[in-house]
């Protein structure tokens, strides 16, 4: 088949692989010529530079004559000719904090192509192409969508939602073995095109194929995004708590009991404890669902609770450096190790260094920064931070600090407890991930004090 993705970040380049590793053609455009330069560049080092996700290199490489990338629009003007199905990943980001999504780039882009679609085949639009939402949109998108594919005198065509499920750092992994597809469509003739394009899944006995309407689809999404944020603030604001408040009580113990239980869900998904939950998926999804669940009149005390429970957390521990270790921010140069929003990506929305800065800003002197992936990402997203000094390594960063808190989970990290053990200097540690935390004896008896996030303040013996 001849699939079209409009949309090259982390869903659409990934999925666009995946879908090139299935068989198909694949064509891919984006308006960020940078970007496709990167991508189409055939060079490990740039895709990484620019898409940190594991195995995207290698997957593009591999299929490298089965998918092309363009920010030309006569080449998707062209490739329409003979398309057999559309996908969409564009951001759908929030407006402020307010739960609405901001459709700007979905529509902008929609509108362009129901133009282009209206002249295909020189005006005869012969070729049936049913359009795919992989971007989460709100519930109603799919009508809203066919509607300015209708305005424009578009005709012949379907469109139809394909969620994505995919986790951040294993997008390649989750779109070659995925736990479920969910297609919604109206019509049973989308669904067939949709067999075909993911016929990989479809026969698949380990995938689960879901098809049900796009509505249903949409609204499936945002709540299992939701779900998803609710379980982790379950553990942060519940276990997190009743082990930083009571001595000889340790959340890794907390979590062998509660796992133990397979209806808190199979697996330990979720039982982590970190400092903030960010990324550029749950928070939205879940304030989106709760907007349109107000604007439906209903009651969204629960779901809002989830965001405050989130919002919450970061303030609580960043408090405890005053409340416990009399530790007083003004005028202090500050280590923020990682600034991704979690380990084994360089996607910076959200992320808990962000929201550091934007809490501790007015106090502290200077951050020193550093990550090993997300730095350039970081630096475009926030580019005006005056107080911010990137730094060239972890320890680099720390050298010069009166505090460090760790913010992301990258395994390099873990080489921090023997570089501050062989140190004169005695820096507060606040670990925001429990990542030093077979090392806290080590390092309290060493002088240093610790906050940790899930454990009572660790004083410097
Ligand atoms: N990142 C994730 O982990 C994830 C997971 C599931 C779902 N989603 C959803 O998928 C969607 C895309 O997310 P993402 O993380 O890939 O976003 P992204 O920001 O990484 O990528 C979006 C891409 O769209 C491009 N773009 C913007 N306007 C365009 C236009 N008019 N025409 C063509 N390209 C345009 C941008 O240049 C960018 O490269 C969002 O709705 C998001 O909520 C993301």
């Amino acid at each position: 088949m001849r699939i079209l993705y409009i949309g090259a970040g982390y869903v659409g380049a990934c999925s666009a692989a995946v879908t090139a590793d299935s068989g198909h053609d694949v064509l891919v455009y984006d308006t960020d010529e940078k970007k496709i330069g990167m991508l189409s560049s055939g060079d490990h080092a740039k895709i990484e530079a620019r898409l940190f996700e594991k195995g995207l290199a290698d997957i593009l490489t591999r299929n490298k004559d089965r998918i092309a990338f363009t920010a030309d629009y006569g080449a998707v003007r062209h490739f329409l000719d003979k398309c057999d199905a559309i996908f969409l990943c564009l951001p759908t980001p929030e407006l402020g904090e307010s739960g609405e999504s901001d459709l700007c780039f979905f529509n902008a882009a929609v509108e362009k192509l129901a133009q282009a679609m209206a002249r295909r085949n020189r005006g005869r639009q012969s070729k049936y192409i049913v359009v795919v939402i992989k971007s989460t949109v709100p519930i109603a998108a799919a009508d809203a969508t066919v509607k300015i594919f209708a305005k424009a005198g578009a005709v012949n065509f379907g469109v139809a939602g394909n969620p994505e499920f995919l986790v951040a750092g294993k997008a390649v992994g989750d779109s070659l073995k995925p736990s479920r597809v969910v297609i919604g469509a109206w019509h049973e003739r989308d669904f067939k095109i949709m067999r075909k394009v993911y016929q990989r899944f479809y026969d698949s006995a380990s995938v689960q194929y879901i098809e049900v309407n796009p509505k249903e689809a949409a609204a499936g999404k945002l709540l299992a995004n939701y779900y998803l944020y609710n379980k982790l603030m379950q553990c942060f604001d519940a276990a997190g708590r009743v082990s930083e408040s009571f001595s000889d009580i340790k959340f890794e113990n907390l979590k062998k009991i509660l796992t133990g239980d397979q209806r808190l869900g199979a697996g330990d998904w979720g039982f982590y404890n970190s400092l903030y939950c960010g990324g550029s998926c749950f928070i939205k999804d879940s304030r989106s669902l709760a907007h349109q669940l107000r604007a439906a009149g209903q009651n969204t005390a629960l779901i809002d609770s989830v965001d405050k429970a989130n919002k919450r957390q970061l303030k609580i521990f960043l408090a405890r450096a005053e409340k416990e270790a009399g530790f007083n921010w003004q005028g202090k140069s500050v280590a923020i190790l990682g600034l991704a929003f979690k380990r084994d990506t360089n996607d910076a929305r959200h992320s808990p260094a962000a929201e550091i800065i934007k809490f501790l800003r007015s106090k502290v002197k200077k951050f020193f920064l550093y990550d090993p992936a997300a730095m350039p990402n970081f630096q475009s997203l926030y580019p005006r931070e005056p107080k911010a000094i990137y730094a060239s390594s972890e320890l680099a960063a720390v050298g010069r600090a009166e505090a460090l808190i760790i913010a992301t989970d990258w395994p390099v990290f873990h080489g921090l407890a023997d570089y501050l053990l062989a140190q004169k200097k005695h820096p507060l540690i606040m670990d925001g991930r429990r990542l030093l935390q077979n090392r806290y004896d080590d390092l309290q008896r060493a002088g240093f004090n610790i906050i940790a996030v899930g454990s009572p303040f660790f004083k410097a013996i």
